[in-house]
């Protein structure tokens, strides 16, 4: 930024970078700390820093996919992967986990958080830490975690990339905050600050966010980096017209450290000198991280062993992780019968014939999603590779035709693939998005399959064979025709390195999807943002999704007129090659007392009997929603407190069972007070955010 180039010898050599990042190679680490360490006046040993966000070599899904996973121990034995890959090249910190709440699917980076739901985010964003930090900082396998963007950079209005959010302080404190706060009670070493506005102050140099809550309120020990030239950004902000006051704003905010703003370097000496930054702050900052890089070892053991890490390959165990997270992060959004039996898992005989379409099915760079850190796309096995294997040994034929182009309306394909199709017994279309269509700087304004991709689509399902959909994306996608036209969809996001022998294995039915959706997705556009834990309005339909009468006799409730309210697939979503049944809920009260809650003291324990239905093993995920009434500020209409994924044998029973506690049923009260008040509580033990009917219980005064 501003034309800087960066001598990094020169820089090391002057003492005057402390932390890099971007080197990836043991080779590369070594040779820059040798420089720091020997050749710098104090040699204090540089911190490596990199974005290493869904694996480092191995790749896992991208995040929203790994959140869809539900499975918090999946999640953090990819994150230590990914900790054990990188501290053998020397890099010991990660620009992870993000934990941005987000409820627009127009906006790119969804791909890189969980979704909607400040619950999940929490447990999700815990599970990083512990994977990233492990046990002890000390292990030369740890690498110090990045509770990233702080705070708000989600709600970026319209869901335009880098847009102003405004947030009210409840709302943060309820949705945006916890799950930063979860990660800072796991032990996150470091926080980075965002490119957002929160209420008309970038994050950046915002005093609310990163000296009252994060350090007064929350006693964050860690240090705070900024984004990527956030400092120097808040002169495009406006609330800075030169260098040193934007080194001055951001730095008594309490950003310690600038990434890539080439501002704290040149101006904050000369602030200190004239008094302007109490000299003492800078020392303050400097100790934090100087504190970590001791934390980590770093001063006895700067270099890591670069001959045994030159051949670190993805090993065999670590693939199976990948292949494990990336099977139970898709999500079975439809499975229908053309007459009778479900399409998947498929049921083909010796000879059947696949018509494998769509350019998904083989571009490997895609299955590496958005943020790949040194992932090599000839490790990935496509749809296509994989499949080939699976027609091979159980003697199917495969035919495949790309169809469509991954982007435009071109229809140059179709002839092709539809001749491949009609001769088929189904048809698997591998369809989507691209992998650069998300991500950081890709909000999109529309949320449709590519033009070209949508009118294949119709022209196979047009052929009557039956089609599979697999989805590749890193968001929502608005296909609601796909929805009622396409029997099965199969949502793969960007799984990874092992992205086809996990679809293969899943589309015969060796896995049993298990995914839920952490996102609600939207019928259309125009319902963003669309989440699912939203408040009720004072003029809320009667009935979901109630039609408007022909003369718009029933306009005047919060609706629209041309579009229904509900999600296409709610929050929680996901169906399984079985069946499960929910009776028998119980609660162990019909009444509770707050003050005793807010001591602490009693629970309320809601369970229900959950029964496989069908034919197949499965993993059922037993979702907790609660609704409070009467209370002293509206509370949504439902809200995510607990969950438990269970695996259940056909015809296996269990009774599951939640508590709920203060924790679960307090929230920012009208005097901005977190605690449990009197209400009307409706408690839901459903399989998604949509369903199940709700059992009453009165919290008393
Ligand atoms: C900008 C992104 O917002 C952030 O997530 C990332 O860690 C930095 N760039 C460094 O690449």
């Amino acid at each position: 930024p501003g034309g800087i180039t960066t001598n990094h010898d020169e820089l090391l050599a002057a003492g005057k970078i402390g932390s890099l990042f971007n080197a990836t190679t043991a080779l590369q680490t070594n040779t820059y700390q040798k420089i720091a360490v020997e050749k710098s006046r104090l040699h204090i040993p540089v911190l490596f820093g990199l974005d290493v966000i869904h694996g480092f070599r191995t790749i896992f899904p991208v995040p929203l996919g790994l959140a869809a996973t539900w499975n918090i121990d999946i999640v953090e034995r990819c994150a230590r992967v990914a900790a054990e890959e990188a501290s053998a090249q020397g890099i010991r910190w990660t620009f992870s986990p993000m934990v941005d709440v987000t409820r627009d699917a127009r906006w790119g980076r969804i791909i890189e958080g969980a979704g909607e739901d400040p619950y999940l985010g929490s447990l999700i964003a815990r599970a990083y830490v512990r994977g990233y930090q492990g046990k002890a900082l000390n292990n030369p396998s740890s690498i110090l975690a990045c509770t990233k963007h702080f705070v708000g950079y989600g709600a970026a209005e319209a869901g335009r990339e880098y847009n102003a959010t405004e947030i009210s302080e409840r709302l943060l404190r309820q949705v945006y905050l916890p799950p930063f706060r979860a990660a800072l009670d796991e032990g996150a070493a470091t926080f980075m600050s965002a490119f957002n506005s929160l209420n008309e102050v970038p994050t950046s140099a915002n005093p609310f966010t990163l000296t009252e809550v994060l350090r007064n309120e929350w006693a964050f020990k860690g240090f705070v980096v900024s984004d990527y030239n956030s400092i120097r950004e808040i002169m495009a902000h406006g609330i800075a017209n030169d260098e040193p006051t934007a080194a001055r704003k951001s730095f008594l905010a309490g950003v310690d450290m600038d990434m890539e703003g080439h501002i704290y370097l040149p101006n904050l000496v000369a602030l200190v000198r004239s008094g302007v930054v109490p000299e003492g702050r800078v020392d303050d900052a400097v100790r934090r991280i100087l504190q970590l890089k001791f934390t980590l070892g770093l001063f006895d053991h700067p270099y890591v062993d670069a001959a045994a890490a030159a051949h670190a390959a993805p090993t065999p165990e670590h693939l199976a992780v990948a292949r494990e997270a990336a099977e139970e992060s898709f999500v079975l959004l439809r499975n229908d019968g053309t007459g009778g039996d479900p399409v998947l898992p498929l049921r083909l005989k010796a000879g059947g014939k696949i018509a494998l379409i769509g350019p998904l099915a083989v571009s490997a760079d895609d299955m590496l999603g958005s943020w790949a850190a040194v992932g090599n796309s000839k490790e990935v096995v496509s749809l296509h590779a994989a499949l080939s294997q699976r027609a091979v040994q159980n003697n199917l034929r495969l035919r495949y035709a790309k169809g469509a182009e991954s982007i435009g309306a071109s229809e140059a394909g179709f002839a092709e693939a539809l001749e491949a199709a009609r001769s088929a017994d189904v048809i698997v279309a591998a369809l989507g998005e691209r992998a650069i269509a998300t991500g950081e700087g890709s909000a999109r304004s529309d949320l449709d399959l590519p033009a070209g991709q949508q009118k294949l689509l119709e022209q196979l399902v047009a052929t009557a064979k039956p089609v599979v959909l697999v989805l590749f994306s890193g968001r929502p996608l608005t296909i609601s025709w796909a929805a009622t036209h396409v029997p099965a969809i199969l949502q793969a996001w960007f799984p990874g390195l092992e992205a086809g022998p996990a679809l293969v294995r899943t589309l015969f039915g060796d896995a049993n999807p298990s995914g839920r959706l952490t996102v609600s997705y939207p019928r259309s556009v125009g319902q963003e943002p669309l989440y699912y834990n939203a408040l009720s309005t004072g003029r809320p339909l009667a009935k979901p999704d109630e039609p408007l009468d022909a003369n718009f006799g029933n306009r005047y409730f919060s609706r629209y007129i041309d579009e229904k309210n509900s999600p296409l697939f709610p929050f929680g979503y996901g169906l399984s090659y079985t069946t499960f049944g929910y009776s028998d809920v119980k609660v162990s009260a019909s009444t509770a007392s707050a003050a005793a809650l807010n001591l602490g003291q009693g629970s309320i324990v809601a369970s229900a009997e959950i029964t496989n239905t069908g034919g197949r093993a499965g993993v059922e995920t037993i979702q907790l929603y609660i609704r409070l009434r009467g209370t002293s500020v509206a509370r949504p209409v439902r809200e995510l407190k607990g969950y438990q994924r269970v695996k259940l044998e056909p015809g296996e029973r269990r009774r599951v069972e939640f508590r709920l506690g203060r924790d679960e049923l307090k929230f920012w009260n009208i005097d901005m007070k977190d605690i449990v008040e009197p209400a009307a509580l409706s408690i839901w033990i459903a399989p998604n955010s949509a369903s199940g009917s709700a059992t009453e219980v009165q919290v008393r005064d």
